[in-house]
Formats: C-alpha cells, structure tokens, sequence
C-alpha cells in the first residue's frame, strides 16, 4: 500500500512490549499501530479480531499462530515479527503457504538465557531454594555435616542436547568452573565445539556418562518428549537435568517418577508444560526439583533489544527489505 495514498499499514502488536520496540514502530509513519496494551495474553477472541486487515502481526511465543489466526489476518499479511528466538508456535508450513516472511530474535538473547541456564544449574545442584527456606523456617539449626549437601561441577562431566547458539554460550559458561568432559548430542557434530573441547557423542552415551545434563535445543517434533521414561532411566541416580529450552521437550509425568523415585538427583526447568504451571501440579510438591517462570531472556536490556529487533524485523517485512533476522522457512 503506497505511503502517498496516507494509507498506513495495519500493524497489530498482541502484547505490550518495551517502550525501545513501539517507539520504532510508532515513529516510522509506514503503519497504524494497534496493541493489546496489557501485559497479560490476549484472549483469542480479541487476537482474532485484532488481527483482521492486518499488514503485520508482532506477537509472542505464547500467541498460537495457527491457520485460524492467518485466515483472520486475511490476505493483506505480509509479515510475522516474533518477539523469541524459538518458533514453535508458529504454523510455520501454513505462513510459507501464504508467502508470509518471519522475523525472530536470535543470539540477542544468548547471553542472558545461557546465564539464567548456569545460575538454574547452581541453584538446583547445591539446593539453594531448599537452604534459603530452612533459613526463612528456622530448620537451619546448625552448621551440620551431612545437611543440604548437593552437587558440584568441579570434575564434572556435563552433557548438553542441542549444542545451538545457547547451548555453546552454557558450556562456555560451565568449562570454567572445572568441568572435566563436555559431551554434547544434536542432529550434526558442530565445529564450534571444539571451543569448548566438546566431544559428539550418541545421546545414550550422554546419558550414561553424564552428572548435569542440559537441554538447549529447539521444540521440534524429534525433540517433542524426548526427555521420557527411558531417558531418565539411563542418567546416573546423582545426576541432575536442566531444561532451559521448551517444557513440551519433557514429559512431565515421567519426569516426576524419576525425581520422586530416586532415579535421577535433581531437575531444574525454566520452562514447563503448561506454562504457567498449575500451582497444584505435583512437581512443585518435589524439594529436588526448581521451577523458574520461564525467565531465561528476562534482563531489562536484553528485552528491549529483542523488542527492537522484532519491531525492525516488522518493518522491514512490511517495506519488502531484508530483515535484521529473517527466518529461512
Ligand atoms: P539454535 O537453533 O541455535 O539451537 C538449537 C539447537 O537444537 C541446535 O543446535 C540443534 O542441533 C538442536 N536440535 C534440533 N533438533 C535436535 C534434536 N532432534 N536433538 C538434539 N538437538 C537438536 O537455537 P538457540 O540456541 O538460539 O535457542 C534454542 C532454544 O532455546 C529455542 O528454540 C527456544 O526454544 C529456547 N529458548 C528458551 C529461552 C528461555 O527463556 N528459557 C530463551 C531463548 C531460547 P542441530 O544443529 O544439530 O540440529
Ligand atoms: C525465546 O525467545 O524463545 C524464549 O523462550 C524467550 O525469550
């Protein structure tokens, strides 16, 4: 649609998102910007309707962008801005059917998730939110021997899934603090390993072999589940797991079994299945296991450069540029 005709282009923004984000938006004068300004999801229905005419959507990892959602944006749809580096909400089949482009954020958010991911690990390993309860409760009694005793990295072998930006970024976090081996498994061995002398290895030998085990690799559906039954039965009984990636790569169930049978020592997840999780749900009752509210990229800096980088990846779809970060569907 031509600017000359003052004709702006509909944008429809489903969250709101750091001031850095819509300013660059709002100040370009190619689109008529409307925002569900609350910082809570928008209800499908109103997602629906937002979206109508729609020239460009910039939505959220927990906004399903589905065939419904593309056929109530309508043939005007140009571009979709995700404000995450991950795209499984994404119908990613359906929008490359529909000559939509797909913007992301990738390695902005590096740094900061592979930072919680190491700080999820300490905290799980030496049971810092059991020893902080004690101490808020009065069960810290004494300096004892054999009290809140956990784990530690030094001579370590740590084995990460899905040795991806993240997941380089956690081993080059995690080597320093002594970690003896570094195994990693994925679809392909990676050059950049050797960084971190990492060794490619069949999944079952990082499971075997390994005493932290961190998933970092993207939801797919090879990677849906994969974290089950039989996987957890081959970790060590002292072995503590780690997901920073996507909740639906475990199952839950599974995961309860081995954390409150003994099977594996500990498990730290920043993100689960359903997100949030329900306040009954029966890992929450486990003391070995730490939940975070899927915090890995939330350092004010970081998300407002994601919200720039969406809104110029928005814009750039919208104006048929390249973008800063274009997905390659
Ligand atoms: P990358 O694409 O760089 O890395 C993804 C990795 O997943 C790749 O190394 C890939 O390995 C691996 N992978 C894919 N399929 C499989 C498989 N079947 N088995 C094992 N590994 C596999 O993405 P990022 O590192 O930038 O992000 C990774 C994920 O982290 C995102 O998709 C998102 O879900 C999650 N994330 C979570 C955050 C949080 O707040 N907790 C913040 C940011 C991201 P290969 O190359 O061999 O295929
Ligand atoms: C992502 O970007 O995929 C994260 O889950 C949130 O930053």
């Amino acid at each position: 649609m031509m600017q000359g005709a003052r004709q702006l282009m509909k944008v429809y923004v489903t969250r709101r998102i750091p001031q850095e984000g819509m300013k660059i938006l709002t100040e370009a004068g190619v689109c008529k910007v409307s925002v569900w300004d609350s910082d809570e999801p928008v209800p499908r229905a109103e997602l629906l309707k937002g979206v109508a005419g729609a020239h460009g959507l910039l939505c959220l990892l927990s906004d399903r962008i589905d065939t419904e959602v593309l056929d109530a944006a309508g043939p005007n749809l140009k571009v979709i801005s995700t404000l995450s580096v991950g795209f499984d909400h994404l119908a990613i089949n359906e929008i490359k059917k529909r000559g939509v482009r797909v913007g992301y954020t990738p390695d902005v958010l590096t740094d900061a998730t592979a930072e919680l991911t190491v700080a999820l690990l300490l905290a799980t390993a030496r049971r810092l939110p059991e020893g902080i309860d004690e101490v808020k409760s009065g069960g810290w009694s004494s300096w004892k021997p054999l009290w809140l005793c956990g784990y530690g990295l030094s001579g370590s072998t740590v084995g990460v899934i899905g040795l991806g930006r993240i997941g380089l970024a956690i081993a080059r976090r995690l080597k320093p603090f002594g970690v003896k081996r570094l195994l990693y498994s994925g679809r392909s061995a990676k050059p950049q390993a050797s960084e971190v002398e990492g060794e490619y290895v069949p999944l079952d030998t990082l499971l075997t072999e390994s005493d932290f085990i961190v998933v970092s690799c993207s939801l797919t559906p090879e990677t849906q589940g994969l974290c089950n039954k039989e996987f957890f039965s081959k970790m060590k009984n002292t072995a503590v797991f780690i997901n920073s990636s996507r909740g639906s790569v475990v199952n839950q169930e599974d995961l309860y079994e081995a954390l409150s049978s003994g099977q594996i020592a500990a498990a730290g997840l920043d993100v689960t299945t359903p997100e949030p999780l329900p306040t009954d749900h029966p890992l929450l009752t486990l003391k070995n296991c730490v939940i975070l509210p899927h915090i890995g990229s939330a350092t004010y800096s970081t998300r407002g450069i994601m919200a720039e980088l969406s809104a110029n990846n928005l814009l750039a779809g919208l104006g048929g540029a390249a973008m800063p970060s274009e997905l390659a569907l």
